[in-house]
């Protein structure tokens, strides 16, 4: 709530517009584990990624109302291709394997990197893509090699910070401090940060109406 209605109504107007986007029929497409495997879709895509383990697919369940649309685990290394969803027809929604994660075979995490490298520099059609960054940790190394990436390829990002359940509210609120800091010198870096928990659904209707704001 702001002091001002007309905002109030807008805000509420968004909300209804992402609310309703997600309660649209969401199918698995496909999962693509190598360049060539990369469809070839004309429909705008936003895709989810972030370190192993932050919560991309779960975020992805959450969104659509799914419980096992895509699939989720306690093990990092969970997601191991590209997984494409389509919602309503009008938008793909791309779930990422996991970078940064180290205890997988060194040779896995190389294909995976890569895959994911060559995905988010080369797709015409991605229009978000939605960095989800845990809220108990912070950004770490790689996610700000991450963001170098899609500054330099011109590619729009937003930060989601996920289980935000976990941390107090003093925690959450320097965190977002700290990724304002880092605003300043990643221009492809929405400036709306946006708070998330799949487990208490804090926040999902906000994520909902961002995504949906790409949707003309
Ligand atoms: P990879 O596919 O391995 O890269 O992981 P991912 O980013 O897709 O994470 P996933 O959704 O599989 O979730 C990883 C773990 O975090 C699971 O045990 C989830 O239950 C847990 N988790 C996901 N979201 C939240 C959240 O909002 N709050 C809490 N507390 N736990 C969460
Ligand atoms: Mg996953």
């Amino acid at each position: 709530m702001t002091d001002n209605p007309a905002d109030d109504a807008m805000e509420a107007a968004r909300l209804e517009k992402g609310r309703l986007l997600f309660a649209k029929q969401c199918d698995f497409l496909r999962g693509a584990v190598s360049e060539e495997d990369l469809p070839d879709y004309t429909l705008s895509e936003v895709a989810f990624a972030g370190r192993s383990n932050v919560g991309k697919s779960s975020l992805i369940n959450s969104l659509t109302g799914r419980k096992t649309l895509a699939r989720t685990s306690n093990t990092p290394g969970r997601t191991q291709e590209v997984n494409f969803f389509s919602l309503d027809d009008r938008l793909t929604l791309v779930d990422l394997p996991g970078y940064g994660y180290a205890a997988a075979p060194r040779e896995k995490v190389a294909t995976w990197t890569n895959l994911i490298g060559l995905y988010l520099q080369g797709r015409p059609n991605l229009r978000r893509v939605m960095l989800l960054i845990d809220g108990r940790h912070g950004p770490k190394k790689t996610d700000l090699t991450v963001m170098t990436m899609l500054d330099k390829a011109a590619v729009s990002y937003q930060v989601v910070l996920t289980k935000c359940d976990k941390p107090k509210p003093a925690e959450l609120a320097k965190l977002v401090e700290e990724i304002r800091g880092l605003q300043k010198t990643h221009v492809a870096c929405h400036p709306d940060i946006l708070l998330s928990s799949s487990v208490d659904q804090t926040g999902i209707d906000v994520v909902r109406a961002a995504i949906a704001d790409l949707v003309a």
